[in-house]
C-alpha cells in the first residue's frame, strides 16, 4: 500500500522513547522502503537546537539502537534531510501558531495537503495542554488525515482513563486515536493470531474441554532503572498487567473474528476483558499475589534492592512482580485457569505463553509414571518459538515413554531481521489501521479487569515485603497460587 505524504510531528522528541525506539522505527522503515515518498519528521523539544546538530545526535543513537546502523552516508542524508528540529514550548499558544505555519510551507512544497501525525511522546500531565492547543490552533483538522499517537500510561486507573478519553475526544475523534500497546506490534504475539486462526487443527481444541490452564509470564532482568520517581506512582500490576500481559490474554482467549476489519477484531477482545470474571475485594489474596525484590544476583552480577534504587522509598509498597490467576465467564474458557504473571530482577528475561492440555482420560496405559499432558509453549523474547509437547516412545525394548517436542523456530525463518515492534505499529499508524492499536474501551475495560485488586494493593501495605531474591522466580506466594490446585509454573522449554 502506497502511504499517503506525511508530516510527523514528535512531542518529546529529545525524550528516551524517540533515541531508542521511534527514530530507529523510522529509519529502518525507511530502509525498506516504507515510509511515504513525501515525509518530514518534526522534532520537537523546548530547547535551543540547530536541526544538523540534532541529526547527528539522532545518527549517534541509530548507530547504538537500531537494528541497522548508519552505514551509507547517501542513504544517512537522503533520510536526515526529511528530519528538522522545532523549538517549540508546550504551553503557549504562539508555539503552535509558529507550527502551523511550518506546517503550511511543508504541504506548499509537497503540493498536497499532507496527512498529519502527532506523537504524544510526553508526560501525562502535559497531554491535556498539547491536546487543547492542537484544537485552539486548528492543527488536526481532518478526521480522515490527521492522527494521534499516545503512549501508555493511559489514565492510572478506570476513572482517570474516562477522563482522559472525555478529554481528548474533545480534539480528537476516536479514530483518530492511536493508543499503543507496544506488545501488539511484537512478531510473536501477532503470530498467535495467525496460528490460531490460519491452522485448522488448533481451534478445535481451544477450549474448556480440551485445555487445562492457560500461563501467561513476563519475566524481566532488569530492575526500575533510572525510572524509580515513575515506577513508584506505578507498580507491576499498572505497569505490566493491565496492558500487556492482559494484551496477550485477549489474543489467546478470544473468539474466531468473523472478518479482519479492526471493528471486529477489537470487538472481540474487549468481549475477553468482559468475560474476565472480577476478583471481589475479599477474594484478592486468593487470587493475586504480590512481591517485591530483594538485593540479589542476576548473571553472577550483584543488583540492589528495589528499595535501594534511585527515587525509590525505603519503605516502599510498591510491586515489582504480580501473578493472578482468572476466570472467564464464557462458555469457551469455563473454569480454566488463567495465570498471568510478571516481574522485575527474575532469573531470566523470558515472554511466553503457555498451554497446558488435558491428560490422557484413563492412566492405565504402559509407563505413565513419565507421562506429561500435551503443551504449546509460544516463546514471545527473547527466545521467539512455539513448542508442541508431545509423549513417544523411548526407543528399546520395555515401554518407557519420554516426552518429545516438534519446535517453530523464528530464527530460521529467511526473512533477515524481523521488524521491530514500533515499526509495525507505526507504519500501521501511517497507514491508517488501528487494528494493533488501544480502542478507548479496550483500554477502560482493562482497568476494570485490575481494579478490585489495585484497590486493596493501594490500600493495604504488604507486611513481607520484600519477598523474594533478586534473580529468582519471584516470591514463593505465587508458587501457592498454583499448587492450591494441584499445578506448577511450567517452564518456558519441555520438561
Ligand atoms: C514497558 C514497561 O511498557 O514495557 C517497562 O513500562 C517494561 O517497565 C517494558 O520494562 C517491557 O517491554 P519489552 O518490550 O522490553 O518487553
Amino acid at each position: 500500500k502506497n502511504v499517503s505524504p506525511t508530516i510527523l510531528l514528535i512531542f518529546g522528541a529529545t525524550g528516551d522513547l524517540a533515541k531508542r525506539k521511534l527514530f530507529p522505527a523510522f529509519y529502518n522503515l525507511f530502509l525498506e522502503g516504507r515510509m511515504p515518498k513525501q515525509f518530514q519528521i518534526i522534532a520537537l523539544g523546548r530547547r535551543d537546537n540547530d536541526s544538523e546538530k540534532f541529526r547527528d545526535y539522532i545518527k549517534d543513537n541509530l548507530n547504538e539502537f537500531s537494528r541497522n546502523k548508519v552505514d551509507s552516508d547517501e542513504v544517512w542524508e537522503k533520510f536526515s534531510q526529511q528530519v528538522t528540529y522545532f523549538k517549540h514550548q508546550l504551553d503557549e499558544e504562539e508555539s503552535y501558531k509558529d507550527l502551523e505555519k511550518e506546517l503550511k510551507n511543508i504541504d506548499e512544497k509537497f503540493g498536497v495537503r499532507a496527512n498529519r501525525l502527532f506523537y504524544f511522546s510526553i508526560a501525562p500531565s502535559f497531554i491535556s495542554t498539547v491536546s487543547e492547543y492542537i484544537k485552539k490552533t486548528e492543527l488536526a483538522p481532518n478526521a480522515d488525515q490527521d492522527r494521534i499517537i499516545i503512549e501508555k500510561p493511559f489514565g492510572h486507573d478506570k476513572a482517570s482513563a474516562i477522563e482522559l478519553n472525555e478529554l481528548l475526544t474533545k480534539t480528537f475523534k476516536e479514530e483518530q486515536i492511536y493508543r499503543i500497546d507496544h506488545y501488539l506490534g511484537k512478531e510473536t504475539v501477532q503470530n498467535i493470531f495467525t496460528f490460531r486462526f490460519g491452522n485448522s487443527i488448533f481451534e478445535p481444541l481451544w477450549n474448556h474441554n480440551f485445555i487445562e490452564k492457560v500461563e501467561i509470564t513476563v519475566a524481566e532482568e532488569v530492575g526500575v532503572e533510572e525510572r524509580g520517581a515513575f515506577y513508584e506512582k506505578t507498580g507491576a500490576l499498572k505497569d505490566m498487567i493491565q496492558n500487556h500481559l492482559l494484551q496477550i490474554l485477549c489474543m489467546v482467549a478470544m473468539e474466531n473474528p468473523n472478518s479482519f476489519e479492526a471493528k471486529e477484531i477489537r470487538d472481540k477482545k474487549v468481549d475477553v476483558l468482559r468475560a474476565i470474571r472480577r476478583i471481589k475485594p475479599e477474594d484478592v489474596s486468593k487470587y493475586a499475589v504480590r512481591g517485591q525484590y530483594k538485593e540479589g544476583e542476576i548473571r553472577g552480577k550483584e543488583v540492589v534492592a528495589y528499595r535501594e534504587e534511585k527515587d525509590v522509598d525505603k519503605e516502599s509498597n510498591i510491586e515489582t512482580f504480580a501473578a493472578i490467576e482468572y476466570y472467564l465467564d464464557n462458555e469457551r474458557w469455563q473454569n480454566v485457569p488463567f495465570y498471568l504473571r510478571t516481574g522485575k530482577r527474575m532469573k531470566e528475561k523470558q515472554s511466553y505463553v503457555s498451554i497446558l492440555f488435558k491428560s490422557i482420560p484413563s492412566n492405565n496405559f504402559p509407563g505413565t509414571e513419565n507421562m506429561l499432558a500435551n503443551r504449546l509453549i509460544i516463546n514471545i523474547q527473547p527466545t521467539m518459538d512455539i513448542r508442541l509437547q508431545f509423549m513417544t516412545k523411548k526407543p528399546g525394548l520395555s515401554m518407557v515413554l519420554k516426552p518429545g517436542e516438534m519446535v517453530f523456530d523464528y530464527n530460521d525463518c529467511s526473512s533477515a531481521d524481523s521488524p521491530e515492534a514500533y515499526e509495525t505499529l507505526l507504519l500501521d499508524a501511517l497507514l491508517g489501521d488501528p487494528t494493533l492499536f488501544m480502542r478507548s474501551d479496550q483500554v477502560e475495560e482493562a482497568w476494570d479487569v485490575v481494579a478490585s485488586i489495585q484497590d486493596v494493593w493501594e490500600n493495604e501495605t504488604a507486611p513481607d515485603f520484600p519477598n523474594y531474591v533478586a534473580g529468582s522466580l519471584g516470591p514463593e506466594a505465587s508458587d501457592l497460587l498454583q499448587t492450591k490446585q494441584g499445578y506448577k509454573w511450567l517452564p518456558n522449554t519441555i520438561e
